[in-house]
């Protein structure tokens, strides 16, 4: 597939080599200083494009997206802290019967703890003796707080029926992106914990995602990914 990559930090440079290790075409790599309010994608560079892979910043991600949705690119965003804003582009895809889909993270061990973070918070529900805590670290650039991982953990424990826990954010030096759901009873602790060891994770599954939308319409998840559709 011809792909481009839109944000040419961390995450976009992996996104890169984990296109190319896939045999896929990397045909544009765009970067913030010719890209303000998505400016670079016109239909003419769009043109030919079968997919574009997004991992940008909270601010920039929306006007990307649009303007890709406007081209009838399919879209995988991976952009963390615009959550307010992701349904108006939901709409817009359907709108226009293009493609898109926005996961906050692209780990497979995340999305088989989300399931597990479900029956912890309906198994622990009303189990007063147990204080629930959700504790997240990632490294100190990282712009949003809490993750939006984390944020899935909260939502996950609550459709178990589990009560709206508290987050912690730690944000120290270089690590990629680890999550604990802690339990704490008066003698004992349960834990649910996923460290990502590196971002390479977060690349290859994003790549995955854009695969398995290419030829596809409508909205998905990760999870559609994984588990196929759910909803
Ligand atoms: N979903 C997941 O699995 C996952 C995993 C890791 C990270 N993330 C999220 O992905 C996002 C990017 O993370 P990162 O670690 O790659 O951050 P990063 O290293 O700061 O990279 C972000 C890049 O976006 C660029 N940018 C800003 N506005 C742009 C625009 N209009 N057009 C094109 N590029 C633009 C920035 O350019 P300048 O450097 O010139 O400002 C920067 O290079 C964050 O929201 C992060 O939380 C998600």
């Amino acid at each position: 597939m011809r792909a481009m990559v839109i944000g040419t930090g961390r995450m976009g440079r992996l996104v890169r080599e984990a296109l190319d290790e896939r045999g896929h075409t990397v045909s544009a790599f765009i970067g913030r200083h010719e890209n303000a309010g998505g400016s670079a994608l016109t239909p003419g560079r769009l043109k030919g494009i079968d997919v574009a892979i997004e991992f940008t910043t909270p601010t920039a991600a929306p006007a990307n997206i649009a303007r890709l949705l406007a081209a009838g690119v399919p879209v995988v965003s991976g952009t963390t802290g615009w959550f307010d804003q992701i349904p108006a582009m939901e709409e817009l895809a359907r709108a226009r019967g293009g493609a898109l889909l926005v996961s906050a993270n692209f780990s497979v061990g995340v999305h088989v703890m989300l399931r597990a973070a479900k029956v912890l918070g309906a198994a622990m529900a009303g189990r007063t003796e147990f204080e629930g805590h959700i504790i997240e670290t990632h490294h100190k650039q990282k712009k949003d707080a809490p993750s939006g991982t984390a944020i899935a953990i909260q939502s996950s424990v609550e459709e178990g029926g589990g009560k709206e826990l508290p987050i912690t954010s730690l944000r120290l030096g270089h690590v990629p992106g680890t999550h604990d759901l802690l339990y704490e009873g008066p003698h004992e602790t349960l834990r649910l914990s996923h460290v990502a060891r590196d971002r390479d994770v977060f690349a290859s599954g994003a790549v995955i995602a854009a695969e398995w939308l290419v030829g596809r319409t409508g909205v998905y998840s990760f999870e559609d990914v994984l588990f196929g559709r759910t909803r």
